[in-house]
C-alpha cells in the first residue's frame, strides 16, 4: 500500500492480482481509509485507488463543494469531476494498472461524483456501485454509457436521497445507454450488512 506523492489528491493505493481496479469514494466527512476495508472485502483480487476529496465543509472531507444539504455547487461539481477524472488517468500511468477496467464503488457524497464521472467522464469508469446517490446534474448532452453497468443502492427510507431521486437517476443513466439495477433495501443513509452483501454479489456476477 501507499500513498503516492507527485499526484495532486492524497490517495492509498493497493495493487492486486486481477485486471479490475476499484476505486473507492467515500462519503462526506470520510477520507482514503474509509472505503478501504470494504473494497478489500468486495473483490480481494483487485486493485485498490482511493483518494481523498480534496473540499472541506466544517473540516470534512468532500469531493465537490455543496451550497446546502441536497444542494450542489454545480460549477464547483464539473470542475471537480473532470479534475477526478484527470488524476485517474495520471494515477493509472504512474502506478501501471489498466484504466479500462477501473469500476467505482461509491458511498453518499462519493456515488455522486462518481454519477458525475459517468455523466461528464464516461471513458473513466467501466462500472459503478453507486451506494446512496443523488442526481448529481442534468449534463448538456448525454453520455454514450453503451457498456456500462451500474448499481444503485437504495435506502428505502433515507431522509437524505428519497426514493424517487434513485428512480430518477435510473432513467438517466439508462437513457445515456447504461444497463442500470436499481435495488432499494430497507434502510435510511447509512451503509448496511445488506449493502455489502448486494455490492458484493453484483460485482462477482460482473466481467468488469
Ligand atoms: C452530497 O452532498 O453529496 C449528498 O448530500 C450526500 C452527502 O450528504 O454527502
Amino acid at each position: 500500500m501507499s500513498t503516492g506523492p507527485g499526484i495532486d489528491f492524497q490517495h492509498l493505493f493497493v495493487p492486486g492480482i486481477s485486471a479490475r481496479t476499484l476505486i473507492l469514494l467515500h462519503g462526506t466527512g470520510g477520507n482514503e481509509n474509509s472505503l478501504l476495508t470494504i473494497g478489500k472485502a468486495i473483490d480481494p483480487t483487485a486493485t485498490l485507488l482511493s483518494p481523498r476529496g480534496k473540499v472541506l465543509e466544517n473540516g470534512m472531507p468532500r469531493f465537490f463543494r455543496r451550497l446546502a444539504e441536497g444542494i450542489f455547487d454545480e460549477p464547483d461539481l464539473i470542475r471537480r469531476t473532470h479534475e477526478l477524472a484527470d488524476f485517474v488517468a495520471v494515477a493509472a500511468n504512474q502506478y501501471g494498472f489498466d484504466p479500462h477496467h477501473m469500476v467505482a464503488i461509491g458511498y453518499s457524497n462519493g456515488a455522486n461524483i462518481a454519477a458525475s464521472l459517468l455523466l461528464l467522464r464516461p471513458e473513466v469508469l467501466a462500472g459503478a456501485v453507486l451506494i446512496r446517490p443523488m442526481v448529481p446534474l442534468f449534463p448538456d448532452t448525454l453520455p454514450k454509457l453503451a457498456n456500462r453497468s451500474v448499481l444503485i443502492l437504495a435506502g428505502n427510507h433515507d431522509p437524505i436521497c428519497a426514493p424517487e431521486e434513485s428512480r430518477e437517476l435510473t432513467a438517466l443513466l439508462a437513457r445515456a445507454g447504461a444497463e442500470v439495477e436499481l435495488e432499494f433495501e430497507n434502510a435510511g443513509h447509512e451503509f448496511t450488512d445488506r449493502t455489502f452483501s448486494a455490492a458484493q454479489t453484483w460485482l462477482q456476477s460482473r466481467e468488469l
